[in-house]
């Protein structure tokens, strides 16, 4: 079998991670003959509850797993680390306004980046998960400049699983014979979930969808507000489907697909997009863990109407974030 992988998870007690750690350690996500190292990290409170997490992932007797380990020291978690799954990070609290969560996370992101910089081996794989997710791999990607931008992504995955899942539903068809979704910008309420090429078994979703008009009532604001809904429903934010969803979004990365995805990632001027922004694009994933993204694109002015509103606010939340870096 192959050398184990060294993977890190940050916030590695939270319940993201509860969800998560199953499917890594199953093999589900890099293969069934892929062993791990497993780096947990957490800050120094949670430290007991990652003792317990510990205790299960043992008690879960995967062949797979190889060591465990648990540490609140980014120097030591991410040592060597070949993929980190950046989950930690400052919890939204009511009232608090997005840039403050931005003000908050940065400190970790920077410290985390610098860390990853020292001793992350020099391929690492990184997804950020923990919001605003995409300014955090902005932040950690600058103060880890030895590490390829493009290595380093933000989580939209759960946003493209959740527009896949209802374009399905609409169509009365399987998520698998669906193509051509994609989410476009930051993973926030002003993402753009797109279906306008979409196609279910080789038939135009658009119209069934309700045209433009349909989705701009119906579609867009359903999978921008997703997220809400189900705090509100379940008392808790979506675990499960974003365990799945960074399984998904590493599988992907590291395996290859055939699909095209979508992930955050260094914008390269591509439709328009300037650089120095994590945006979420739609990309293909060739085998070997490189990924590009995908080119030629017709974009219709109802799309661009969107993707310039979601790229504002990342160009405004990268001004914000630049302010506090002296
Ligand atoms: P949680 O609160 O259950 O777990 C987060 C864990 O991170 C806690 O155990 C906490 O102690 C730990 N933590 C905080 N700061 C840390 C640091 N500096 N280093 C290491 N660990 C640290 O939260 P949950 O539900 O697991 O969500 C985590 C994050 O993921 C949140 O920011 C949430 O907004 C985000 N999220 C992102 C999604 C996406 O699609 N990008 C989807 C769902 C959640």
């Amino acid at each position: 079998s192959p050398a184990p992988l060294n993977v890190c998870i940050t916030g590695a007690a939270g319940q993201i991670s509860y969800s998560l750690l199953p499917l890594l350690c199953s093999g589900h996500v890099f293969g069934p003959d892929q062993p791990l190292n497993l780096h947990l990290l957490e800050i120094p409170p949670a430290l007991p509850a990652l003792s317990g997490v510990v205790m299960e992932v043992i008690d879960g007797a995967y062949p797979l797993v190889k060591s465990v380990m648990q540490t609140s020291d980014p120097n030591v978690a991410f040592r060597a680390a070949h993929v980190a799954i950046l989950v930690g990070a400052f919890p939204r609290r009511a009232g608090m306004e997005r840039k403050d969560l931005l003000a908050k996370n940065l400190p970790i992101f920077k410290a985390q980046g610098q860390a990853l910089n020292q001793v992350a081996n020099r391929d690492v794989k990184v997804v950020v998960v923990g919001n605003p997710a995409n300014t955090n791999a902005m932040v950690l990607s600058h103060f880890a400049p030895d590490i390829a931008p493009a290595n380093i992504t933000a989580l939209t995955r759960l946003d493209h699983n959740r527009a896949l899942a209802q374009v399905a539903k609409r169509m009365d068809t399987s998520v698998s014979d669906v193509r051509g979704v994609c989410i476009w910008g930051n993973h926030s309420s002003t993402q753009y979930p797109d279906v306008t090429r979409a196609t279910a078994s080789g038939k135009e979703v658009l119209p069934k969808m309700g045209g433009f008009g349909g989705l701009a009532e119906g579609f867009i604001p359903l999978i921008q507000k997703r997220g809400a809904a189900v705090i509100q429903a379940r008392g808790m934010s979506s675990a499960m489907s974003a365990a799945n969803a960074i399984g998904d979004h590493l599988r992907s990365w590291m395996l290859g697909d055939s699909r095209i995805v979508s992930m955050a990632v260094p914008a390269d001027g591509s439709y328009g997009i300037r650089k120095g922004v994590y945006f979420s694009f739609p990309v293909r994933c060739v085998r070997g863990g490189s990924y590009e993204i995908v080119q030629g694109i017709d974009l219709d002015e109802f799309s661009r109407k969107y993707i310039d509103a979601t790229a504002a606010e990342l160009y405004a939340e990268r001004e914000e974030a630049l302010a506090l870096f002296e």
